[in-house]
């Protein structure tokens, strides 16, 4: 792979993970294939990512040396997560397990990983980030969960070329990282994640919401929850951020439980 990014810029593009997935034979490891505007962005879970022309970053990584889709969500979120803060340096960003970055109780910034084979039996991951830059009120009004943009927390419009080469660098930077040391960037990304400690509500894959304390996320990159007393391991989902999580302390022997008593991290 070159430090260098190599970036393929397309005006417009139905998804840049789909464009990225059927030339994976063409791309080399590390390459970045970057839309100014989507016509069908995806998210996870079957969601639609909203992408209008020149707004948005939306950027797919190609990497070929990653097994694991998980590890390519944390090289992916930690590199937007670095370019938010270096971006608006005032404001809090924070990953919020999967594969979100958010402000407050709104999502900016959302990463969509997935496996594929090439021709010769080579296979690996396509990793999609979009983060939303110009986006106006609104435009993520009309977006069916709580979103927000660069723009509407700042009032500034933003460069969106200048910030790609900023993410292209972030991307690689953290892909050498992770290719060197796969330990390091996991335990920066645990670091960065807002779940860890908290009390949030997850919804599984049909819908269901269930209230947990959130004790850890395993190198698996599985959640590892709290209910009545028992742990459990939870894989696929959202975790969705209550007001009481954001309020809530975590536990680094400051949390309390339900009643305000001290809670017993041991
Ligand atoms: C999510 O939050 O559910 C994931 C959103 C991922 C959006 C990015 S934009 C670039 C890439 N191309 C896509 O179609 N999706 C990802």
């Amino acid at each position: 792979m070159h430090t260098e990014p190599h970036i393929l810029e397309l005006e417009s593009v139905d998804s840049t993970n789909t464009y990225a997935k059927s030339h994976f034979d063409e791309l080399p490891d590390g390459a970045l294939v970057a839309a100014w505007e989507q016509t069908s962005g995806r998210g996870r879970l079957g969601r639609k990512w909203v992408s209008p022309h020149g707004k948005n970053l939306s950027v797919s990584l190609v990497m070929k040396n990653v097994e694991n889709p998980f590890y390519a969500t944390v090289v992916t979120s930690l590199a937007a997560l670095e370019l938010l803060g270096k971006t608006a340096p005032a404001l809090e960003f924070f990953l919020k397990w999967p594969n979100d970055i958010y402000s407050g109780e709104r999502k900016i910034s959302g990463v969509l990983c997935e496996f594929t084979r090439g021709g010769e039996g080579t296979n690996g991951v396509i990793a999609g980030v979009g983060i939303n830059i110009n986006l106006d009120r609104a435009e993520l009004d009309a977006i069916d969960r709580p979103a927000t943009s660069l723009k509407a927390l700042t009032g500034l419009h933003y460069d969106v070329k200048k910030l790609l080469r900023e993410l292209a660098d972030s991307l690689i930077r953290y892909y050498i990282i992770y290719s060197r040391s796969p330990e390091t960037v996991f335990a920066e990304w645990k670091r960065r994640n807002f779940v860890i400690g908290r009390r949030v509500e997850i919804e599984d894959a049909s819908g269901a919401v269930t209230r947990v304390l959130v004790r850890d996320i395993a190198e698996n990159g599985e959640l590892v929850a709290e209910r009545n007393g028992s742990t459990f391991r939870f894989s696929c989902g959202d975790v969705r951020i209550t007001r009481e999580s954001l309020d809530f302390r975590r536990l680094d022997g400051t949390g309390t439980d339900d009643s305000g008593n001290p809670l017993d991290t041991e």
